[in-house]
C-alpha cells in the first residue's frame, strides 16, 4: 500500500530535492507550487506525482486545490499520510517602517496562514483514519532567534512553531492522533539564500556572515535536509509536537 506525501513549495529549493528524494522511494507526491518547472513536469513521468499550481497567497485556489487532492486521496488505499508545509519566502527584507503593506501580507499569508489552513485541512479530514498521519512544518532558526531586516519572517515561523506545539497538545487527546513537528533546516543552499546575500548591508545587517557562509562552503545541500528529515520522520527520535533542529541530529557532511 502507497505512503502518501502532500508537500508545498516545490518548484525548487528543499521542497524540490523532498518530491525527488520521496519519489525515488517509491511514495507517492501530491506537490503544490505556483508554477509546473521542467523538472516536475520530467518527475511526472514516473506516476508518483500529482502536481498543482497553486499561489499560496490565494486562499480560494488553495482550498479548491485541497479539496481536489483529498477527493483523490480518500478514494485511494494507504499506509500512511503525511504534509510537509515547505513552502515559504523570506521577503520583504527590511526593517519594520519600511515595508510595503502587500509584500508583508503575503509573507505571512505564505509563512503562516497557508501552513495554518492546510494543517486545518489535513487534520479535519484525516482525523479518523487509523493510519500514520504526520505534519512536517518547515521553520527556521529565525523563529527562535531575531535578525534585524527580518521581523516578519521570525514572528511568521515563531507562529509556525507555536502553532506546531499546540497541536501536538491537542492530538494527545485524540483517538487516532496526527503527528506533527516543526524542524529548522540549517542554512540551505537554495534561492533563497541568493536573495539573503544579494541584501544590500543596508537593508540587512547580517548580511555578511551569508556571504562568508556561502564563500567557506558551509551551507547544507538541499539534496542532504531532505534526506535527513525525512529519515528523522520515520525514526522514533521525535516528540509530537516539538520544534527540533536539523543540526542537533546531523554531522555535516
Ligand atoms: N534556505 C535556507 O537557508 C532556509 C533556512 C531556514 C529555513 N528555510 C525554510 O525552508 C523552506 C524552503 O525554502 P528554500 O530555501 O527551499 O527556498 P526557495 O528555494 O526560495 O523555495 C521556496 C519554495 O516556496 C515556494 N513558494 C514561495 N512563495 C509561494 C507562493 N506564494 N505560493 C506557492 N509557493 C510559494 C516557491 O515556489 P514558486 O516560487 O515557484 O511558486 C519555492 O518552491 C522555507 O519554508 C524556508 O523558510 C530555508
Amino acid at each position: 500500500m502507497k505512503n502518501i506525501f502532500i508537500v508545498t513549495g516545490t518548484s525548487k529549493g528543499l521542497g524540490l530535492s523532498f518530491v525527488k528524494e520521496l519519489i525515488s522511494k517509491g511514495n507517492f507526491v501530491f506537490s503544490i507550487s505556483r508554477s509546473e518547472t521542467p523538472e516536475l513536469k520530467r518527475l511526472k513521468t514516473s506516476k508518483l506525482l500529482v502536481h498543482y499550481d497553486c499561489d499560496l497567497t490565494n486562499q480560494k485556489k488553495l482550498i479548491n486545490t485541497l479539496d481536489e487532492i483529498f477527493d483523490k486521496i480518500l478514494v485511494s488505499k494507504f499506509n500512511s499520510i503525511t504534509l510537509i508545509n515547505n513552502a515559504g519566502t523570506i521577503n520583504p527584507i527590511g526593517n519594520v517602517g519600511i515595508n510595503s503593506f502587500d509584500l508583508l501580507s503575503k509573507s505571512i499569508d505564505v509563512n503562516l496562514k497557508a501552513p495554518i489552513l492546510i494543517s486545518e485541512f489535513f487534520i479535519k479530514e484525516t482525523q479518523a483514519l487509523n493510519c500514520s498521519k504526520y505534519i512536517l512544518n518547515i521553520s527556521s532558526g529565525a523563529g527562535r532567534k531575531p535578525y534585524a531586516g527580518w521581523a516578519t519572517y521570525c514572528a511568521s515561523k515563531a507562529g509556525l512553531d507555536l502553532f506546531t506545539t499546540c497541536i501536538g497538545v491537542e492530538q494527545l487527546e485524540e483517538k487516532h492522533p496526527v503527528k506533527v513537528v516543526s524542524f529548522a533546516p540549517g542554512v540551505v543552499d537554495t534561492n533563497m539564500q541568493v536573495t539573503i546575500r544579494n541584501t544590500p548591508k543596508e537593508v540587512f545587517d547580517s548580511v555578511t556572515r551569508f556571504i562568508d557562509l556561502k564563500s567557506n562552503n558551509e551551507l547544507l545541500s538541499p539534496q542532504f535536509v531532505a534526506k535527513n528529515l525525512l529519515e528523522l520522520l520515520k525514526s522514533n527520535k521525535l516528540v509530537s509536537g516539538g520544534c527540533y533542529d536539523i543540526r542537533d541530529y546531523i554531522s555535516t557532511p
